[in-house]
C-alpha cells in the first residue's frame, strides 16, 4: 500500500477539460479521480492562448487529484481539430525465416511510416488496414503465417506540429511529461463502440463544442477519420444572433429547449428570452428556435456526408 501510481488522461476540449485518474489494481484499471473544468484558450479544438489553456488544464487535473490522491506516473492527452489528417501508405519486408514473426510486423509497420512528410506534420497513429503475405490479401493478424514477403497497408493519422507543440507546452508548464497523445475521435471510438459495431460497420460522430470528429470502422478496422472545425458553439452563436440575445442565454436556451427538427415542435410553444443590454425580455416561438437549429445541423450533416462520399459509401 502507498505505492500506487496514477495514470492521468486529459481530454482537452474546446468547451471543457476532462481529467481522469486511473489506478491499476488486480490487473484492472480503476478510475479513482475525475475533474471537469471549463476550457479557456482554445478555439475549434486548437490552443490559441497557452497560459489560459494551461490554467484550465490545471483546474481539471487538480479536481481529479483531490479524489484520487495518488502521485501521477503517466500522462496521456487527447488532440483534435481540423489539422488532423490521414495519409495512406504501405511498407514491405522480406521474411527471412519464411514465417511472419512479431518483430517483422513491427518492421513492416515502421517501413510504412518512412514516407516523406511535410515538415509541419507529425504521425500520431499507425492504423494497419490489411497485411498481405505473398499473394494472400486481407490479413489482419499475420503472425505465424508462412511466406517470403510481408506487405502492410496502413493509415497514418497525422497532426500539425505546432498545434501538438502548443498542447505539450501546456503540460510542460505544469511539470507533467506527456507519455502519449491520442486523436480524440479515436479515443471516442475505442471508448463507446462495441466489437460487433466495428465488425459490421459504423460511423461515429463525436459532436463537440468546437470540433466534430468522425471515425468509421468496418471489418474490425478503423478505415477513415476526420475532424471538422464545427460544433455546438456554432448552434449557440446562431441562436444568439437569430434571437438577438447573449451567448450565455442562447446556450441555456439551446440546452433546455433546443430541438433540431422543426416538425417535432408545436406551433404555439413559446419560451422567454432575455434581451441584450436594456432590451426587455420577450417570448419567442420554439418553432423559430428549431428552424434556426435545423438549418445549421443540416449543413453539418451535409459537410460530413461530403467528406464520406466516395470513401465510405
Ligand atoms: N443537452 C444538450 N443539447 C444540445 N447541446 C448540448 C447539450 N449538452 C451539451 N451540448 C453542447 O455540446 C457542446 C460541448 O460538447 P463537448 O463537451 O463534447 O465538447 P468539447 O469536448 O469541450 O469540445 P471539442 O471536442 O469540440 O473540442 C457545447 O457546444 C454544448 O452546448
Ligand atoms: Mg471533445
Amino acid at each position: 500500500m502507498g505505492k500506487e501510481k496514477g495514470i492521468l488522461v486529459v481530454d482537452v476540449g474546446t468547451t471543457k477539460i476532462c481529467a481522469l485518474i486511473g489506478e491499476e489494481k488486480e490487473e484492472k484499471l480503476w478510475v479513482t479521480g475525475m475533474g471537469l473544468a471549463p476550457s479557456k484558450g482554445l478555439k475549434k479544438g486548437a490552443i490559441i492562448n497557452i497560459d489560459e489553456a494551461t490554467q484550465s488544464i490545471k483546474n481539471a487535473i487538480e479536481k481529479a487529484q483531490i479524489q484520487a490522491k495518488v502521485p501521477i506516473e503517466n500522462v496521456y492527452v487527447s488532440i483534435a481539430g481540423s489539422h488532423i489528417k490521414t495519409i495512406f501508405s504501405s511498407g514491405v519486408v522480406a521474411l527471412k525465416e519464411k514465417i511472419v514473426t512479431p518483430s517483422e510486423v513491427e518492421e513492416v509497420l515502421y517501413s510504412a511510416q518512412t514516407i516523406e512528410l511535410p515538415q509541419d506534420r507529425v504521425i500520431l497513429h499507425v492504423i494497419p488496414q490489411e497485411f498481405i503475405v505473398d499473394q494472400t490479401r486481407g490479413i489482419l493478424q499475420p503472425v505465424g503465417m508462412s511466406g517470403v514477403r510481408l506487405e502492410a497497408y496502413v493509415q497514418l493519422i497525422t497532426c500539425n506540429r505546432s498545434n501538438l507543440q502548443n498542447l505539450l507546452r501546456c503540460f510542460e508548464n505544469l511539470n507533467l511529461e506527456v507519455d502519449g497523445i491520442i486523436f480524440q475521435g479515436l479515443a471516442s471510438g475505442e471508448g463507446v463502440l462495441t466489437p460487433e459495431e466495428k465488425e459490421l460497420g459504423v460511423i461515429l460522430i463525436d459532436f463537440g463544442g468546437g470540433t466534430t470528429d468522425v471515425v468509421v470502422y468496418w471489418d474490425n478496422v478503423l478505415r477513415f477519420v476526420f475532424s471538422l472545425p464545427v460544433g455546438g458553439e456554432l448552434l449557440t452563436n446562431d441562436l444568439a444572433v437569430g434571437l438577438r440575445t447573449s451567448r450565455k442565454e442562447a446556450e441555456k436556451i439551446k440546452i433546455e429547449y433546443g430541438v433540431c427538427v422543426k416538425e417535432l415542435v408545436e406551433d404555439e410553444e413559446f419560451d422567454e428570452v432575455l434581451g441584450i443590454g436594456n432590451r426587455p425580455s420577450r417570448k419567442i416561438s420554439k418553432k423559430i428556435l428549431a428552424e434556426i437549429l435545423e438549418l445549421r445541423i443540416k449543413e453539418l450533416f451535409e459537410l460530413i456526408e461530403r467528406e464520406l462520399r466516395g470513401k465510405v459509401f
